[in-house]
């Protein structure tokens, strides 16, 4: 049996982003994560690389929909801000932003964005700052 991926029980409550079960599991957890660096930035140079086009756009924030996400790792060092990570290699404050990546990739809010477009208009002044989390927009 498969272990569950997270301690946390609001995580472990959440469903995988591969499967759809009401639990993510270990064997089909792999994605990659943008981090709050993104928020109020938005670069876009990810998207250009992506080659299954698995990222969405928001008002304030570019997120990975976990189901489409091939692992290839291309989009990395494309951002300005180094706000996207592999899963597995998280830094530990930003293991929340799975899940939120998952659950926005859901929202019809947010929306596939295939090409890179002009970053937000005060994205150099935030891209330094930490803690953006209570900005992003849903
Ligand atoms: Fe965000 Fe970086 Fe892409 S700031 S939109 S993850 S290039």
């Amino acid at each position: 049996r498969s272990k569950i991926t997270s301690n946390s029980e609001s995580a472990a409550r959440s469903p995988c982003g591969r499967c759809g079960h009401r639990y993510r599991f270990d064997s089909h957890a792999m994605t990659h994560v943008v981090t709050e660096a993104c928020i109020n930035c938005k670069y876009t140079d990810c998207v250009d690389v992506c080659p299954v086009d698995c990222f969405k756009e928001g008002p304030n924030f570019l997120t990975i929909d976990p189901d489409e996400c091939i692992d290839c790792a291309v989009c990395i060092p494309e951002c300005p801000v180094n706000a996207i990570f592999a899963e597995e290699d998280l830094p530990k404050d930003q293991l929340h932003m799975t899940e939120i990546n998952a659950d926005l990739a859901r929202s019809p809010v947010f929306k596939t964005l295939t090409k890179s477009k002009p970053p937000l208009p005060e994205a150099d002044e935030w891209a330094d700052k930490t803690g953006k989390l209570p900005e992003l927009k849903r």
